[in-house]
């Protein structure tokens, strides 16, 4: 029986698809968090209809990013931010002074293919296999600790378009069963911030 949930804040700029699977998850009866917070650096960020239908508290930031979130994240009691479709890339100087686990989900097998533009880059190598990672955020670009991973075959006649959906269903698992494992199996890890 679950008796305290930790509470996630959800950064994003885009479509929010990611940001959906997490909201599902959390409301399911024996998820071990709840999105107490949605915050965009995009005013026009699709995925914030979510926050509206589910009556998420969201917040717009367009100035003074990191100073604003820091408030936000200590009004809201956040203990865990999750970057999903997030564009900015947060500094060192935020990361330190967050006091609070960071993590990404980015579409390809890290170590390989950080940045953007990851389908097309596979493609273009002629992989045999992709997939999707979440991972810890450390100031560095898409390189911190990775948690969980989930892998795709590559069809024939793949195309971008038909691989980033194949692997954006698999990301809808992965990111909540990451959130989940970082919660239950080391609990300890998560109070000290442990994301570098
Ligand atoms: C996903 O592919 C995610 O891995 C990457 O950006 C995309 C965001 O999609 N970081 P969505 O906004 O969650 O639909």
């Amino acid at each position: 029986m679950i008796k305290t949930r930790e509470h996630l804040c959800i950064l994003i700029s885009g479509r929010g698809s990611n940001l959906l699977s997490l909201i599902e998850s959390c409301r399911k009866k024996n998820f071990p968090a709840k999105v107490k917070l949605i915050v965009s650096d995009n005013p026009k960020a699709p995925g914030l209809k979510y926050a509206k239908q589910y009556r998420i508290p969201f917040k717009v930031i367009t100035k003074n990013f990191e100073d604003t979130l820091l408030k936000a994240l200590d009004k809201h009691n956040i203990d865990i931010i999750c970057l999903a479709g997030f564009m900015k890339i947060l500094s060192k100087k935020f990361i330190r002074q967050s006091y609070r686990v960071i993590v990404n989900i980015h579409p390809s097998l890290l170590p390989k293919y950080k940045g953007l533009n990851t389908h097309q880059r596979v493609l273009n190598n002629k992989e045999k296999f992709s997939g999707c990672t979440v991972h810890y955020v450390n100031g560095e670009l898409d390189s911190g600790n990775i948690i969980l991973q989930s892998k795709v075959k590559i069809a024939k006649n793949e195309t971008k378009e038909s691989l980033e959906a194949k692997i954006l269903k698999k990301e809808h698992i992965l990111y909540p069963k990451a959130i989940n494992k970082i919660i239950n199996i080391d609990p300890y890890f998560i109070k000290i911030g442990g994301t570098i």
